[in-house]
């Protein structure tokens, strides 16, 4: 783990955090990307199901500002059924190439249409394309039929950029509680825990 080759821990001053959790954030993502992570924009998330079992996925982070972290995908999915039934999830980043990680929980609600869908216009042909193919989480029959419907979503989506996909959705996790990992080399990792308070947000360690 943590290969000095491929990993360079930083020092980090947890004394010297900001007071809330997304300036922290952005400060961490910035530091991802030029430390050259990979994909730092990937991220686990965890959502439950009616009974409340577990489930998780990658998708990407479509930003972190005053509305949240925010996500999108498909009202029909698996995940989106779950987040209907149970509108709470938690968010997992790991950045090998500082051996961070960031925990996200909290309340997700679902943006605006008008939101999801100039989120969805402001990607690229193939993300439109994506979400127009549709369906997603239901069985497939055979990989032709996904190649016959993808095909189409592609000619779709150069014809009409603006084509709306009435099922995507923008989500927004409003975070309760976002928790801040740095890696150290002799194992005395520090974590650092923001928890939402009635008077703004409360910052504690954690034994690693
Ligand atoms: C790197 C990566 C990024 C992904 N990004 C998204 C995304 O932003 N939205 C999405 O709906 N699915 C995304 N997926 C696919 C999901 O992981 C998942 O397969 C799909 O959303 C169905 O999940 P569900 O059955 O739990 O609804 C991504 C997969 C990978 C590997």
């Amino acid at each position: 783990m943590w290969d000095p080759a491929v990993t360079e821990l930083p020092d980090f001053d947890a004394a010297a955090a900001p007071a809330g959790p997304l300036a922290l954030f952005t400060a961490w993502f910035a530091q991802a990307v030029a430390a050259g992570q990979v994909e730092p924009h990937t991220m686990s998330l965890a959502t439950a199901d009616a009974e409340g079992l577990p489930d998780v996925r990658t998708v990407m982070l479509h930003g972190a500002d005053a509305s949240g972290w925010s996500f999108a995908t498909h009202l029909d999915s698996r995940k989106g059924r779950q987040l209907k039934a149970r509108p709470y999830a938690a968010l997992g980043f790991y950045w090998p190439a500082q051996g961070r990680q960031v925990r996200v929980r909290g309340p997700v609600t679902a943006a605006p249409a008008r939101e999801g869908q100039a989120d969805l216009h402001a990607r690229s042909t193939g993300a439109l394309a994506a979400a127009l193919t549709g369906r997603q989480s239901q069985v497939l029959g055979s990989l032709e039929e996904l190649a016959r419907t993808s095909e189409s979503a592609w000619e779709r989506a150069q014809r009409e950029p603006d084509a709306p996909v009435p099922t995507w959705t923008l989500y927004h996790l409003r975070p309760d509680e976002v928790e801040f990992f740095q890696g150290d080399a002799r194992r005395r990792h520090v974590r650092l825990t923001y928890r939402r308070t009635a008077e703004g947000w409360a910052k504690e360690l954690l034994w690693p």
